[in-house]
């Protein structure tokens, strides 16, 4: 029979112990980018991953790449056109417009699943998971500096190299209509040149030609106006002070030609991006969305956000070896005692740092000691009959080659379990 296979672009993620796997490395930024939220006294929201297809349409803007042609979109069964969601800020600002708590301030974070119809490769993912922060409620200022502290936080905590974050403001929105006309008007005579995407972008979405792919347009672009000459110098200000307080921190850099690939951005933008990853660079986005929330229903709601992209941040990563002590426990009374079962119970609660490996099956003691060594076990703790008799237990070290192999009492093995 034929077997069924995943879709393009999904991935089975599975951790078989090896630390270069995408799995385990996932585990470990899920959980230290979490706690560094938390640091920030952000709070957690979970939106559903399936929404009205309008939501996406209505914020991430009819005319991006998203909505026009990566939405998984279909309609239910009864006959509503849902979407599974290909970001989260849509998301966050529905359902607090919903929740009716559109006036007040809000600093709150989220992971989870996104999806997107795109070309996969190296980076690139039809599923993929984010991490993200929105803080709402709070006009331009102090919520900038806070933005790129979470984001400096997070570079400095796994001590990426090579990678920079690049600022941009993309003004008022008469400056950004005075931009974009400019920037048709420039593009007019180069029309020809232009490849169809380009033309197209042109045509709905004219600041996204400075995302542009193709070379001769990049060319092209490099006598065009710079969205600096029709900004504020306010803005130009905020940049400027942001580039001085943390760039002794992290890699920051102005640029004028960054825009985001979806609509609702106004103001400050910023992108970070690793030269480790090839095409796909950019491993975490965000800027200030302030007029979303009205346009979803909503009250006016000055707001500004960012997310991960965890596959490609787990690229920049390598894990160490054991990151917290593991003890293999084994137990060779044939199948595995209640009575040691009830002492592996006890060791647990005695220490949450450590993990215990209980061995399950009622291999002989040296292909369960060959397991314990393979998997980078520190310690091995060995119960057979003649312990369970005597209520003692082996303490056999796997790593340190100076230490000795004990037989202690149980309750000197809870103190030893303590220690550790
Ligand atoms: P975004 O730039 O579209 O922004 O996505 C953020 C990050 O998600 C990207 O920098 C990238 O690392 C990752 N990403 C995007 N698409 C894929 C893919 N197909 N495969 C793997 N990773 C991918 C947003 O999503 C905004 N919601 C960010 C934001 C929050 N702005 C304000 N608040």
């Amino acid at each position: 029979m034929d077997k069924i296979k995943s879709l393009t672009g999904m991935l089975d993620l599975y951790d078989n112990g090896d630390k270069t796997n995408l799995s385990a490395k996932l585990f470990y930024l899920e959980k230290k980018i979490r706690d560094i939220f938390l640091s920030y006294k952000l709070n957690e929201i979970r939106t559903p991953i399936l929404e009205d297809t309008n939501l996406f349409i209505r914020s991430v803007g009819g005319a991006s790449d998203i909505v026009n042609k990566e939405i998984y979109s279909f309609n239910d069964r009864n006959d509503k056109g849902i979407a599974l969601r290909p970001e989260g800020t849509a998301s966050v600002i529905r359902a607090i417009i919903e929740k009716k708590l559109d006036q007040t301030n809000h600093k709150l974070w989220y992971m989870g699943p996104m999806w997107r119809y795109e070309r996969p490769q190296k980076g690139r993912y039809r599923q993929f998971n984010q991490a993200g922060v929105e803080i709402l409620g709070i006009p331009e200022g102090m919520p900038e500096f806070e933005m790129i502290s979470i984001v400096c936080s997070i570079i400095s905590e796994f001590k990426l190299q090579n990678c920079t974050i690049k600022i941009n403001h993309l003004g008022t929105q008469k400056n950004k209509e005075s931009f974009c006309n400019a920037l048709i008007k420039f593009l007019e005579p180069f029309k020809e040149s232009l490849d169809k995407k380009d033309l197209q972008r042109l045509k709905k979405n004219p600041l996204r030609v400075l995302d542009t792919k193709n070379n001769e347009t990049q060319n092209i672009l490099r006598e065009a106006p710079s969205i600096k000459e029709f900004i504020d110098s306010s803005a130009i200000n905020l940049l400027n002070s942001i580039q001085n307080n943390f760039s002794d921190i992290c890699n920051i850099e102005i640029d004028y030609s960054l825009v985001r690939g979806l609509d609702y951005y106004s103001g400050f933008v910023f992108e970070a991006v690793s030269s480790e990853l090839g095409a796909q660079d950019s491993f975490l986005g965000g800027g200030r969305y302030d007029r979303l929330c009205a346009k979803l229903g909503g009250k006016d709601l000055p707001s500004i956000g960012m997310a991960i992209g965890l596959e490609r941040f787990a690229e920049l990563i390598e894990l160490k070896d054991n990151l917290v002590k593991l003890v293999s426990f084994l137990s060779v009374t044939g199948n595995l005692e209640p009575k040691a079962y009830k002492i592996a119970h006890q060791l647990r609660s005695l220490n949450e740092d450590i993990i215990l490996d209980v061995h399950l099956s009622d291999s002989s003691l040296k292909a369960k000691l060959r397991k314990a060594n393979k998997n980078n076990a520190d310690y091995a703790i060995i119960i057979g009959d003649e312990e369970l008799k005597n209520n003692t237990a082996v303490i056999k070290p796997l790593k340190n080659e100076l230490e000795e192999q004990l037989t202690v009492s149980i309750d000197d093995l809870y103190s030893f379990f303590k220690s550790i």
